[in-house]
């Protein structure tokens, strides 16, 4: 009993969401990163599973893992594949070792705004992007959720990007972030997102690249001089189950979560901007300093990073380069 009662007291201070599924009913787990309230991947996680939990009921129930309490990033693909975890959003800088494919994504200022990224998803190479994986790994993707633009924080105020020389910068296992941070005169670390406050805070890194919900919801502001408004890159993730989870549930229960989940991606996307305005006010409400850019500073930052894509050109394909800008 003192176990259960201590996991159950672990599970509440952690913020993980105890759905309460009926006997009979299918466990699926939702195992993320992120956290707070107003965060576009918490909001779509407990969407799908209340959606999910009301209209399937009996038959499916969805538990929410957020905060990295069940999988940090460097387990949860491996998580979901021997079927320890059903349901997972990680951002598509985490593929690597999959796929480089989802380079494209990473490419900095290839998307103008986040309408820009949606519009590529909706294309022909977008969605065939989705199953890029599949034959090899058993990852299904079923839709794309936006978390936002990124923008670069330090311990120091960065206006142009010399500012950013002999710098460290925690970045997500992206080479092409690794490629973007090394343009830049600095040098990148690839650290768990569960890891990013406490490597600012002790100074083992002194920047980051994040949105601005994330920003805010890990409080990184706190730990950090201020945050520039670049936009240089999209924050986004594939939301993802495998195929050995789709193919274990009956037709008619495959086709109507595949339904709900395919209104909850679109109805997420619509809420990304909102949520991303609110946390950079909550941000500047809570006392982080944001820097905007004039378009002169901004064009710095496009002409140190532009020589990016070249480098990744072959590894990613120039059709796809040429569909995702031209979207
Ligand atoms: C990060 O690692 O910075 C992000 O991918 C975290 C997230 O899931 O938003």
């Amino acid at each position: 009993i003192s176990l259960t009662l201590t996991s159950l007291a672990l599970a509440l201070t952690a913020g993980t969401a105890i759905a309460n599924c009926d006997p009979g009913e299918r466990v699926v787990k939702f195992s993320h990163v992120t956290g707070g309230t107003t965060h576009p991947k918490v909001v779509a996680a407990n969407s799908l599973a209340d959606r999910v939990n009301t209209e399937m009921n009996g038959k499916l129930c969805v538990e929410v893992f957020p905060n990295s309490t069940l999988f940090g990033d460097s387990k949860e693909l491996e998580a979901l594949l021997l079927g320890d975890v059903q349901l997972l959003a990680p951002s598509l800088s985490k593929f690597g070792s999959y796929t480089p494919k989802y380079g494209v994504f990473d490419l900095p200022f290839i998307f103008k705004d986040m309408d820009h990224a949606i519009r590529f998803t909706k294309t022909k190479e977008g969605k065939d992007l989705l199953l890029a994986m599949d034959e090899y790994a058993g990852f299904v993707g079923l839709g794309y959720w936006m978390s936002g633009m990124k923008y670069f924080s330090a311990g120091k105020q960065l206006t142009v990007p010399s500012d950013a020389e002999g710098l460290k910068f925690r970045v997500q296992t992206s080479d092409v972030s690794k490629a973007m941070i090394s343009a830049m005169g600095a040098s990148p670390q690839a650290m768990a997102f569960s890891e990013v406050y406490g490597a600012l805070q002790t100074g083992v890194v002194d920047g980051q690249e994040n949105t601005w919900s994330n920003i805010y919801t890990k409080k990184f502001y706190e730990v950090q001089d201020s945050t520039t408004e670049t936009n240089h890159q999209l924050l986004a993730y594939l939301f993802m189950t495998s195929s050995e989870f789709l193919a274990s549930l009956s037709t008619a229960d495959r086709t109507q979560f595949l339904q709900i989940a395919d209104e909850v991606t679109q109805a997420a996307n619509l809420n990304v901007k909102a949520a991303e305005a609110t946390n950079r006010a909550n941000i500047i409400k809570a006392g982080g300093k944001v820097n905007t850019l004039t378009p002169a500073q901004r064009q710095e930052w496009v002409d140190t990073m532009s020589p990016v894509w070249k480098k990744f050109e072959n590894d990613i394909g120039k059709d796809l380069i040429k569909a995702a800008a031209g979207a």
